[in-house]
């Protein structure tokens, strides 16, 4: 059992919060966005997405903004990299850490991008091999863990298999993701639980949408099985544009005030994270998705 007291939270509002945004934001509310959520104390915090434009035009800005952030001492700023033509991208403007991504599920992946799941991975081998010899650091992700919208129900063997391999191909972090919010929290401990008999908990990290309200009840399973790395984005923002029905992501704010209630440590101040939250909705024109946000910036 992991006692850690400290959760270190990976914010994908950025990238997963803005790639099924219908509106495209201009850029700058983009920049302005990361280099708030620099100044709340976050330390990991994806940017981007260098992956076709045709197929999430949203992030079709991924260089300007990468390089137009303010890159802060001590916090990582992972992008999305689909093939070899994305790690070129994001190496130009400097990118040093990146994250690879496939599925549990065929059906999901070939929605998603337009591949296998074996296809995927050997695509993500010249990835990987350049990325060792550039010394970029690599996240993977495997989506679909607890159900997918075009198969059903997922084998657990599968997920246990695809993460398996991609540790063994030296990612340095898995995440584990529930594309469409579809899991509950035993089933969510007992993929973990899986998951972790042949990838080190220390490698593992959850990811959440909350489709089906039922995430930070699966973030709890799962932190009491051991995992110390949660994905979210702030204001409950995100959704893949391949997942029908899939909703946001959990609400960095929303995880952030769970931990802290528990005496976990985050290193994130709440209050400038809520400020983010709400200055994100409003620039979206949409009502916050964070229980949190709602209750700390309602009228009296
Ligand atoms: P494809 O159409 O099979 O590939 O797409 P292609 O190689 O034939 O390329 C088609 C066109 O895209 C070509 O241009 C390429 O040059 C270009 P054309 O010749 O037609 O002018 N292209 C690129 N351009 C820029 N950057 C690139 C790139 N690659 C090709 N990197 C591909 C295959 C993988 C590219 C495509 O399917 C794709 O980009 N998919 C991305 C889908 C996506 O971003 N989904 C959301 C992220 S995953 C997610 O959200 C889940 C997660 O949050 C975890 C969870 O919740 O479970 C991570
Ligand atoms: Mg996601």
């Amino acid at each position: 059992m992991n006692t850690s007291n400290h959760v270190r939270i990976v914010e994908v509002g950025a990238r997963d919060g803005l790639q099924n945004e219908k509106t495209l934001l201009p850029a700058e509310v983009k920049v302005a966005l990361i280099d708030r959520l620099s100044a709340t104390g976050l330390k990991s915090i994806e940017a981007t997405s260098f992956v076709s434009p045709k197929w999430v035009p949203q992030l079709a800005d991924a260089a300007e903004v990468f390089t137009r952030i303010r890159k802060l001492p001590g916090v990582s700023y992972p992008v999305l990299v689909p093939n070899l033509q994305g790690y070129a991208r994001a190496r130009e403007v400097g990118a040093t850490e990146i994250a690879v991504f496939t599925a549990a599920s065929e059906a999901f992946n070939r929605k998603n991008i337009n591949a296998s799941i074996d296809e995927s991975i050997e695509r993500f081998i010249p990835v990987m091999e350049q990325a060792r010899a550039d010394g970029v650091q690599v996240r993977g992700y495997v989506s679909t863990v607890l159900g997918c919208p075009y198969q059903g129900e997922v084998p657990l063997s599968d997920v246990v298999r695809v993460a398996r391999r991609l540790h063994e191909l030296g990612c340095h972090e898995i995440s584990l993701g529930d594309t469409i919010g579809v899991g509950t929290p035993a089933k969510a401990r007992a993929m973990l639980h899986a998951v972790a008999q042949e990838v080190p908990m220390a490698a593992l990290a959850v990811h959440f949408h909350d489709t089906y309200g039922q995430a930070l009840a699966n973030i709890l399973a799962c932190l009491e099985e051991g995992v110390r790395v949660v994905d979210s984005a702030v204001s409950g923002t995100g959704g893949c544009p391949y997942a029908k029905g899939a909703t946001g992501n959990v609400a960095s704010e929303d995880v952030v005030y769970m931990l802290h209630g528990m005496g976990i440590e985050t290193g994130i101040d709440l209050d400038l994270l809520v400020a983010t939250g709400a200055w994100l909705a409003a620039q979206l024109h949409k009502d916050t998705a964070s229980r949190v946000t709602r209750a700390r910036t309602a009228v009296a």
